[in-house]
């Protein structure tokens, strides 16, 4: 008789239990990304697709300080990462993605203007 089937499954378990635990956000993370009470609660749920899928292969703060405030630099960046093998980026997850992108930008822009003095 072998243990080996029942350790291997309660491993998976465990596994699966800690991957919940971090993409819930554990608090005491360093924080990666925004600081998700910055982002509006109708922006959130697009933020965290964008979150979850374009911190796969960096960190978030390649796209989030890539200085990129257009649209159309945003639709060439996006679907350059999802055409990239096992990006795990689907067409309706690239939609989002550009949905958040473009409030970012939008946040970013006014900002920079106000920084301005303007
Ligand atoms: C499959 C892995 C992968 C995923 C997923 C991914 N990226 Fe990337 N990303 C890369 C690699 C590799 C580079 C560096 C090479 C390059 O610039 O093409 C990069 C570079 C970048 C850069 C910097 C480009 C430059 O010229 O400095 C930006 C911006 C970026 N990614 C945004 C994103 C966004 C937004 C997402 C989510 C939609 C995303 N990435 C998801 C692999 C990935």
């Amino acid at each position: 008789m072998s243990l080996r089937p029942f350790v291997t499954s309660a491993a998976i378990v465990a596994g699966a239990a800690l991957m919940t635990l971090f993409s819930a956000g554990c608090p005491s993370r360093p924080a990666e990304g925004l600081d998700p009470s910055k982002v509006p609660e109708t922006v959130r749920a697009d933020y965290d697709v964008f979150a979850q899928r374009c911190s796969r292969c960096h960190s978030l703060a390649r796209p989030l300080d890539s200085g990129i405030t257009e649209d159309e630099y945003w639709q060439t960046y996006v679907e350059r990462m999802r055409r990239m093998p096992s990006s795990g980026i689907s067409q309706t997850d690239a939609t989002v993605i550009l949905r958040f992108l473009h409030w970012y930008s939008q946040a970013k822009i006014a900002e920079k203007k106000a920084k301005a003095g303007g």
